[in-house]
């Protein structure tokens, strides 16, 4: 779960660091927050911090299911603080709405929701009041990306023309709670994990996607349930270039790293051509260790998310997975931080206006400036569900036709 591998050692630094106070974590039943507490990396790296856990796992049965805890939870913050939302993702949406009606800011974990209205749905409740939400687009903080935004926006690679990405996850994937919730009816690989690629190409190139076509094979998870867990998708840009994204969980278990990942854009500028070329699972760095527990030889990613011992007590978080959710944090304190001692009607006003700065920047995802990425969701669901059939996006913010088929 994310929760563990990113979010909570993130928030964990941050308390460490005085600026978060008290932790709750909450979950569908007490199971997984017995492990999150007792886990090795999070106690090594975080000695004596912990967190209010609903359902308490000491005190119930641990698959007892608590779908509506969540809700005591919100009711009983002060309003403004900050919740990080890491449930699957058909749920989003219906936890987002009830965090906004508790005037919280959010840390959202990829994709926002499922659907484009409800992205602008979202937008409007926060935006009325005056409330930040983060999309945890963590790819846009590894530095590549940056810099590959930076002088694709200056020119200098020219326009985007074709590109092939790729993220392969671990096919022992396959029996982890993934097979209880990314099913057919509610999500894909596309969705799942082709959405960063996505987000990528726009926030490097600013470029609007306007087609979608995504293939995907059926197959089946050891519990039985069925998912798209091999994907093709092929998504059109307004200015006609093309990317094709592949998805699955494929990765052999035995292949050193985590997965396979990368990305090669092609452009062209006047009478040269550009390219853009990511690997991102292969960062350079080999390790064959003499004992291990697992895998002997590896090939270690230390620019996602890794704890380090930099001095001091415990390990430090570091990587772009790390630097993202620390930054959508500190953008709430600092929003909260730069309106406090305002009366109500100033501090709505400022905090709108400082809204719209981070929207227009465009450097963390919020609805505002990333809702394209449901569009791209929710076309591909059609597609998907559809046997790979194009599903042209209608752009526009009036309600009205969002999609075209020729089918
Ligand atoms: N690279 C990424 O950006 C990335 C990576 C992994 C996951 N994610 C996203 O994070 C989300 C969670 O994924 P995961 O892999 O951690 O899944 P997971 O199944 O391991 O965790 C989901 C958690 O949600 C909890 N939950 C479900 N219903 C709930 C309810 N009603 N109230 C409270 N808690 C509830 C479950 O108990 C579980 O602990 C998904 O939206 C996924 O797309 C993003």
């Amino acid at each position: 779960m994310i929760t563990h591998d990113q979010l909570l050692p993130t928030v964990y630094h941050l308390q460490r660091e005085g600026l978060v106070g008290d932790i709750s974590v909450c979950a569908l039943n007490a199971r997984p927050l017995k492990e999150l507490a007792s886990s090795r990396m999070i106690k090594q790296a975080f000695p004596n911090q912990t967190f209010r856990a609903f359902p308490d796992f000491r005190k119930v049965p641990l698959d007892e299911k608590h779908p509506d805890l969540y809700k005591d939870v919100l009711d009983a913050m002060p309003p403004r603080n900050l919740v990080v939302v890491a449930v699957p993702d058909q749920l989003h949406y219906g936890v987002l709405t009830e965090v906004l009606r508790r005037d919280q800011h959010i840390c959202c974990v990829k994709p926002l929701v499922l659907s484009y209205e409800q992205a602008l749905e979202v937008e409007k409740a926060a935006r009325d009041r005056g409330l930040f939400i983060g999309v945890d687009y963590h790819k846009r903080f590894d530095d590549r990306n940056l810099l590959a935004r930076q002088r694709y926006r200056a020119g200098e690679f020219g326009d985007f023309r074709l590109g092939q990405a790729r993220l392969m996850e671990p096919w022992y994937y396959r029996q982890s709670n993934f097979q209880n919730w990314c099913t057919c009816e509610n999500s894909d690989f596309f969705t799942y994990v082709g959405c960063h690629y996505v987000d990528l190409v726009a926030f490097i190139t600013g470029l609007k996607p306007v087609s979608v076509s995504v293939y995907g094979l059926v197959d089946k998870y050891p519990n039985g349930n069925e998912g798209y867990l091999w994907t093709d998708g092929r998504v059109i840009w307004e200015n006609g270039g093309c990317l094709n994204v592949q998805n699955a969980i494929a990765y052999p278990d035995e292949a050193p790293g985590g997965n396979s990942q990368g990305m090669l854009l092609w452009c062209q500028g006047g009478d040269r051509s550009g390219v853009i070329e990511h690997s991102d699972a292969f960062r350079g760095v080999k390790h064959s260790y003499a004992q291990a527990s697992g895998k002997l030889y590896n090939e270690p990613n230390p620019d996602y998310f890794r704890l380090v011992d930099k001095g001091g007590k415990g390990l430090t978080p570091v990587g772009y997975g790390h630097r993202s959710v620390e930054h959508t944090l500190l953008t709430a304190m600092r929003i909260e931080s730069e309106t406090a001692g305002l009366g109500a009607k100033a501090a709505l006003a400022a905090r709108r206006r400082m809204l719209e700065e981070i929207d227009a920047e465009g450097i963390i995802a919020t609805p505002a400036n990333s809702s394209y990425n449901e569009l791209v969701v929710e076309a591909a669901r059609m597609s998907v569900t559809h046997g790979g059939r194009e599903v042209t996006i209608n752009w526009g913010r009036k309600p009205g036709v969002r999609f075209r088929t020729r089918w």
